[in-house]
């Protein structure tokens, strides 16, 4: 298989982990590039369910090589329950489990200075976090105070953690909030180190050694392009890159050593958390989509907020990520809809936008500009071939592809691996 990069096209939760899952069967190596454990990715393996949070999906596959890249940020405590949960479960991760040394730790501190920042913001303006501590966590990385990996398995850990604890004790309680209790700290934090030492490595080297060797390897993005720190909806999004270009600088592997663009997308569209969303649906066809779809957040177990498929978005996911091909998901959530509406552009002020602005004033302000069609009213997720399609579902799915630019690589009609539909991928 070429390597591809698999990337969420909307505000995340589109079914990534359920395409990862079904792609590693046929990789070598998968790749977790940013983001941390705000993430969830859903598979479903028979009558098993998983929640992948940090570890790649891929792990689900045994004998596969799964990396966690030096663009994530990692909880070790949280990574230590997950390893242990997979281990209960019968997954074995030893020798092809890999988590790179260069990968910025998660402290408690971060997680309350997320906690505080949110509490501290005024309603209307919160941001609606994971509260996992991933932006404090990405704000050390650039402001080049954090720790990584490779730190916390050094013997001089105590020693670098020490001023951190300090300082984060002083911001803590000038914000109002109580201090973190540094010795409870060090000594979760060296457990956790124990544990996870044995996997920690040189990833960079590992994955350019597969790219010599002609491995394939599968890049797992978290979060989705409107979440991206640069092209979401700021300051409505996560602390990373989870575009396309992430994926190099999230695992050391260049460029041109990526083959594919992958984008997976819903049928209909769904945000979880605060901020703008233009076709939001507060009425019974939201409620409908979020009951048959299910969605409730796979980490925080909030309720998502549905809407129809936003054609903007989609476009200008497919032009910043570069996506080759859509692998569409949950089309069977929309199978007992009567009418369906497309959004093709926005009009905000008087003035029709076909892109996204990145002013979040007049992004609030922009209303859908809709098309609609029939719905095909019965059921899809036994479908197992394009043409068995009732022919509206089929009008739809393409209509979706026409206006967006991208073919159809895969179509899901259900969570299992057999609900799913290779077309060009
Ligand atoms: P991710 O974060 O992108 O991996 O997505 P999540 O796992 O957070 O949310 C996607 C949810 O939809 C999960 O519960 C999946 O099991 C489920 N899912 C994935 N594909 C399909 C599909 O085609 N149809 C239905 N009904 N559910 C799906
Ligand atoms: P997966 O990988 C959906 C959202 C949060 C919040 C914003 C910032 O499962 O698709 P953060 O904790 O990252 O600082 O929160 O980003 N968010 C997600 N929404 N899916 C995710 O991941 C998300 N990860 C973060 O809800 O709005
Ligand atoms: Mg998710």
């Amino acid at each position: 298989m070429p390597n591809i990069v698999l990337v969420g096209a909307q505000w995340g939760d589109e079914g990534k982990g359920k395409i990862i899952d079904v792609l590693a069967e046929e990789s070598d190596v998968v790749v977790r590039f940013q983001g941390g454990n705000n993430a969830g990715h859903t598979v479903k393996v028979g009558d098993d369910k998983y929640v992948l949070h940090l570890i790649p999906s891929g792990i689900l596959h045994p004998g596969k090589h799964c990396v966690i890249g030096n663009g994530v940020v990692i909880d070790p405590v949280a990574l230590v329950s997950e390893l242990d949960e997979l281990k209960q479960k019968g997954v074995d991760p030893d020798g092809r489990f890999h988590i790179s040394d260069r990968a910025h730790v998660v402290f408690p501190y971060h997680g309350l200075l997320d906690l505080t920042r949110e509490s501290n913001l005024h309603k209307g303006k919160k941001l609606g976090t994971t509260k996992r501590g991933i932006g404090p966590s990405y704000s050390d990385k650039a402001a080049r105070v954090g720790l990584r990996m490779g730190d916390l398995i050094d013997p001089q850990f105590d020693e670098l953690l020490m001023p951190r604890i300090t300082e984060a004790n002083k911001v803590l309680q000038a914000m109002g909030a109580d201090p973190v209790d540094a010795g409870q700290l060090l000594a979760a934090y060296r457990t956790a180190a124990q544990e996870l030492a044995p996997f920690v490595s040189d990833t960079i080297s590992f994955l350019g050694e597969a790219c010599r060797t002609k491995k394939s390897i599968l890049f797992e993005g978290a979060q989705g392009t409107m979440l991206d720190i640069d092209f979401g909806t700021y300051p409505y999004v996560t602390s990373s890159n989870g575009t396309a270009g992430g994926a190099c600088t999230g695992s050391g592997v260049p460029p041109h050593r990526i083959d594919q663009v992958l984008g997976v997308i819903k049928a209909y569209t769904t945000r979880v958390g605060e901020g703008p969303f233009p076709t939001e649906l507060t009425d019974e066809v939201g409620q409908t989509l979020a009951k048959v779809g299910n969605e409730f957040g796979a980490t925080t177990g909030r309720p998502r907020r549905c809407g129809w498929f936003d054609a903007v978005v989609a476009r200008y996911a497919a032009m910043v990520n570069g996506i080759d091909f859509w692998a569409m998901t949950k089309l069977d959530v929309m199978d007992s809809l009567q009418t369906i509406k497309i959004c093709v552009a926005y009009e905000c002020d008087g003035k029709r936008y076909n892109t996204v602005p990145a002013n979040i004033r007049v992004y609030e302000r922009c209303r859908p500009v809709y098309e609609e069609m029939p719905g095909w009213q019965c059921p899809t997720t036994a479908v197992t071939t394009l043409k068995d399609l009732p022919p509206k579902a089929r009008a739809y799915v393409d209509r979706l592809c026409e206006i967006t630019g991208v073919k159809l690589g895969i179509l899901s009609v259900g969570p299992k691996r057999s609900s799913t539909m290779r077309v060009a991928v």
